[in-house]
């Protein structure tokens, strides 16, 4: 049994919870990739809700719960009642008579915190607007899988200071792993998430408006979309903001010469990143997009198995 029983942020989880997710998702793919059968929440279901568009998210949690023994329920917000004004309180108390967890991707944040208030089920954060603790736990077992070791890491996000960034930064400060954030002045990353980033360890957090500074001597230069799902209408403008905030190949020449590139996907070429860097061999977007299914059926089996860790590992 793990001590967590949502996975709403980053920052609720201590080094170690989240290094066990990291570890845990990792012996899960070695099993997938050997054949080894892990239906450990056989007869379970999976609610997923979504009030935002996904492929990632969507496919790794229905592919992940069948891969677990679960069964995964997608409701779309368009088809069910929470679309027509049932509350959030109503929904969390319903699902929790009829499932055993629920996914779910929203706009605002305190939703997801209302929703595992008022339930009785864990509850697994999918995005909001202010964090995306599945993608940044992805994106780390791929950075672990690709450098070796995550011993003095460095990892660079150049771009908008968004939810995804949020998540980085949670990470990166409580595993101790170095990062530099760049971004337009105006849209750097929430302060508070700044000052708990370096709370939480010695790791240096630095968030600067030039890409060249972030990016020398990082293990990962990571990117992610000038404007979020909800920001469509100010897309025009950030395209302007955000001139000059692109992963370039001189921006890749900054980091280290094995540097790996990173992008949560969807992404858009000749925006926040070259055609050449994100399809290039530094690239290893695929990779991190196939660690999403790993990554989230670590979680679900941590927080929806009675199972321990120890035993979850075997
Ligand atoms: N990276 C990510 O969350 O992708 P989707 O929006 O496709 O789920
Ligand atoms: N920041 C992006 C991430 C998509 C996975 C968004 O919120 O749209």
């Amino acid at each position: 049994m793990f001590t967590q029983n949502h996975l709403i942020a980053l920052s609720d989880y201590t080094k170690d919870e989240i290094l066990q997710i990291l570890s845990l998702g990792m012996r899960l793919k070695a099993k997938q990739k050997a054949g080894i059968k892990h239906k450990i929440l056989e007869g379970k279901t999976l609610g997923m809700i979504f009030t935002k568009s996904s492929t990632r998210t969507r496919v790794s949690f229905e592919v992940g719960a069948y891969q677990l023994g679960m069964h995964a329920l997608f409701l779309s917000s368009a088809d069910i009642q929470l679309g027509r004004g049932e509350t959030i309180e109503d929904t969390a108390k319903v699902l929790s008579r009829m499932v055993d967890g629920i996914m779910i991707r929203t706009f605002a944040h305190s939703d997801v915190v209302a929703l595992a208030e008022h339930g009785a089920i864990p509850v697994i954060n999918g995005l909001t607007d202010f964090n995306h603790p599945c993608q940044a736990l992805a994106d780390i077992i791929t950075l672990w899988e690709k450098r070796g070791s995550l011993d003095g890491a460095k990892l660079a996000y150049v771009g908008d200071g968004n939810n995804v960034c949020h998540s980085l930064l949670n990470i990166c400060g409580k595993l101790g792993i170095d990062i530099s954030v760049a971004t337009p002045k105006g849209y750097e990353p929430d302060a508070s998430v700044v000052t708990a980033a370096k709370a939480f360890s010695s790791a240096k957090i630095e968030i600067t408006d030039d890409p060249l500074i972030a990016a020398d001597g990082a293990d990962a230069v990571y990117t992610d979309v000038f404007a979020s799902m909800g920001q469509e209408s100010e897309a025009k403008k950030r395209l302007e903001v955000f001139k000059g905030y692109s992963v370039t190949e001189a921006v890749m020449k900054k980091a280290k010469p094995s540097a790996i590139f990173l992008h949560c996907l969807p992404a858009h070429r000749g925006e926040e990143v070259e055609a050449s860097v994100i399809d290039g061999p530094q690239s290893a977007v695929f990779d991190e997009a196939e660690n999403r299914l790993h990554a989230q059926k670590a979680i679900m089996a941590m927080l929806m198995s009675d199972l321990s860790y120890e035993e979850l590992m075997k």
